[in-house]
């Protein structure tokens, strides 16, 4: 192996173990890790304080040809491990890499303006607005047909200065590309810890001050101090809790604010609109069986 090389190691664990598993490899000097499902199951929606991922994660680490593995290898602690599972160091040629992990993670253009980019490669010039995002364990990378028609309705909606709630904000990416298209504050709010914490940290990824994105728990009494502020309230949940939340979203909105709602199969979004009939939903895009439910709360 030369040191131009790549080295990819490949470990399958649980979903609770991908943390540490990741921070670990992380700490050995990996440069980027990716995880993908491991046992072919769809990856749902989990209910609060369930870790979001699939029970059997297949984590897969990048590291550069001039590191020697294995007595790291060695030192992989059995307890970040799933029983006898598998847990293999191959080299990559340069080549390799480039088709393994680009093709896997390239940049994606969601607008006009607007891109998702993973961190480890640099943006491409045409990308007016990037957004630096990688996988990792909160939902939201721009790959899901909920999100992608999401960041793409931004993309449109965003003038500048508007005040922006993302409701289930999971891994921030919504508000994150608001306020790169120039919303002037957002408010992040999820029931899951690990997505509050993964929102914060991807804020501060793409140079966001914390003033400017403030992202909390829905209990939190930060939230009663938007309400009826939100010029833009956008929400990626399900149907059931947006239609658990109606009052509140609508609420929260400004008078004459926009609403987008998502996470709704086509065939749900009747009883969606009947829920929300005062902001007159309508079915603004529609992938993959999803639609974008999109509406405006009377001045
Ligand atoms: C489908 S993900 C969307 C993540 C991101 N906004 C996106 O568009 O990719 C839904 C998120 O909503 C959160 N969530 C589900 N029910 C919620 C509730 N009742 N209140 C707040 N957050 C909720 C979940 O924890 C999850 O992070």
């Amino acid at each position: 192996m030369s040191s131009s090389d790549w080295q990819e190691w490949v470990v399958e664990t649980y979903s609770h173990l991908v943390e540490p598993l990741e921070e670990w490899l992380f700490e050995q000097g990996a440069l980027a890790v990716s995880l993908e499902d491991n046992a072919d199951e769809p990856l749902l929606e989990p209910g609060p304080g369930e870790t979001p991922l699939w029970q059997n994660v297949k984590v897969t680490a990048l590291f550069t040809g001039s590191i020697n593995l294995s007595p790291i290898k060695q030192a992989l602690p059995s307890s970040l491990l799933a029983g006898n599972s598998r847990n293999d160091i191959s080299t990559l040629e340069d080549r390799d890499w480039e088709r393994v992990w680009m093709e896997d993670f390239m940049p994606i253009q969601m607008g006009p303006r607007l891109w998702i980019c993973p961190s480890w490669t640099p943006p491409p010039e045409e990308a007016l607005v990037p957004v630096l995002l990688d996988p990792g364990l909160a939902f939201g990378t721009g790959t899901h047909a909920t999100t992608a028609m999401c960041l793409n309705a931004l993309d449109g909606l965003i003038r500048g200065n508007e005040r922006i709630i993302d409701f289930g904000c999971g891994s921030g990416i919504l508000a994150i590309a608001a306020l790169k298209l120039g919303a002037g504050g957002a408010l992040g709010v999820d029931n899951d810890p690990q997505a509050v914490f993964a929102s914060r940290d991807n804020a501060q990824r793409n140079g966001i001050e914390p003033d400017d994105f403030a992202v909390v728990m829905p209990d939190d009494e930060v939230i009663v101090h938007w309400d009826g502020s939100a010029d833009l309230m956008v929400a990626n949940i399900l149907a059931g809790p947006l239609m658990e939340l109606a009052d509140q979203l609508i609420s929260l909105t400004a008078p004459g604010g926009a609403i987008l709602l998502t996470g709704v199969l086509e065939a749900q979004a009747p009883q969606l609109i009947e829920r929300y009939r005062n902001v007159n939903l309508e079915v603004n895009q529609q992938r993959d069986g999803w639609v974008l439910l999109a509406g405006k709360k009377p001045s």
